[in-house]
């Protein structure tokens, strides 16, 4: 006897909204559509740049016929983001050559309080993503203009830089990037503070590999890393590792992974540093941080924090006064 027919069963997709259709949004949303992550909204002032980038990743994703897929629309209207579970904002001018993140505070201010506002008009229960630079002062300008609770706006930059840590640690030693576990923490910038001392290889301190000037030459560089791919490609910053960071994140929290990940969470007397946000390892789930880790530092590192976290606090007043009507 045929079996009654039945709908089949189908969670329902998450879905992300991605402000900005430049390279960093454009190649989240790609990455978001090969792992099935999210139906994506894809949103940018430019008329035709979404409709275009999601026209282009629609007919990429129907080209792999082995899986089923999630949508992507493009467009200028945040109506059409209405409902999504997580914001993701990467709208904001690039660096330019010799440029600082800190000159980029007020006009990326500005279109990052706008956009949220739009955004979250539409979607109060979202959480969110900041990418935008600099880092930790949008971050914190998100979570002022969002008034969402904390634990549910964050900002990227964390895993990149550690990304970027790994990744020289892997070439110093010849071995893959996936055998090294590193960790940077602090804000992103010149100052950001790469650990050796938490950072590992397999399993063996990455201290009694590397020696310790080779591994202050991989520091600088880590510190660096952003800045070198601005000054390589002359036009715009690097986007396929901060799409990729930002990706892992996405993960963490549609799927409930509860990973223990860095990145610019809003500090309350965790590592004595009190409200900023700054990159630190949290354990990232549905519900956004879940807690913050803190780690025992030694004075040196502490200090280090205490500098990058000064300097990300000098920037607050300037991004926090594009809210003054
Ligand atoms: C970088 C940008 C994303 O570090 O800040 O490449």
């Amino acid at each position: 006897m045929a079996s009654p027919l039945t709908s089949p069963v189908r969670c329902q997709p998450s879905q992300v909204t991605v402000v900005g259709a430049g390279n960093v949004g454009s190649t989240l949303a790609q990455r978001l559509l090969e792992r099935n992550l999210a139906n994506v909204v894809l949103v940018d002032i430019v008329v035709g740049r979404p409709q275009g980038v999601a026209l282009d990743l629609a007919q990429a994703v129907g080209c792999d016929r082995t899986r089923p897929s999630c949508t992507i629309v493009g467009t200028n209207d945040y109506q059409d983001t209405a409902n999504s579970d997580l914001v993701v904002v990467t709208a904001g001018l690039p660096r330019r050559p010799g440029m600082s993140r800190d000159d980029l505070t007020q006009v990326n201010g500005k279109i990052v309080a706008d956009t949220l506002r739009q955004a979250l008009g539409r979607s109060p229960q979202a959480s969110v993503i900041v990418v935008t630079n600099p880092l930790d002062v949008m971050t914190y300008l998100a979570w002022k203009v969002s008034g969402l609770p904390s634990h549910r706006v964050m900002g990227m930059a964390g895993v990149l830089d550690s990304a970027r840590f790994q990744t020289l640690i892997a070439w110093e030693l010849g071995v893959p990037p996936q055998d090294v576990s590193a960790l940077v923490l602090g804000g992103h910038g010149d100052l950001m503070v790469p650990l050796p001392r938490y950072t590992t290889v397999s399993g063996i301190p990455v201290t009694d590999l590397v020696s310790a000037p080779r591994l202050q030459a991989l520091i600088e560089r880590t510190r660096n890393g952003g800045a070198e791919i601005v000054q390589l490609l002359k036009q715009g910053g690097a986007y396929y590792a901060p799409a990729a960071s930002v990706c892992v994140m996405v993960e963490s929290i549609l799927l409930n992974q509860r990973r223990i990940l860095p990145l610019a969470a809003h500090l309350t007397g965790q590592y004595g540093l009190d409200d900023l946000y700054l990159g630190v390892p949290c354990r990232l789930g549905r519900g956004g941080i879940e807690a913050i880790v803190e780690l025992t530092l030694t004075a040196e590192e502490q200090a280090a924090l205490a500098r990058s976290a000064a300097a990300v606090k000098e920037q607050l007043p300037p991004a926090l006064a594009v809210l003054v009507p």
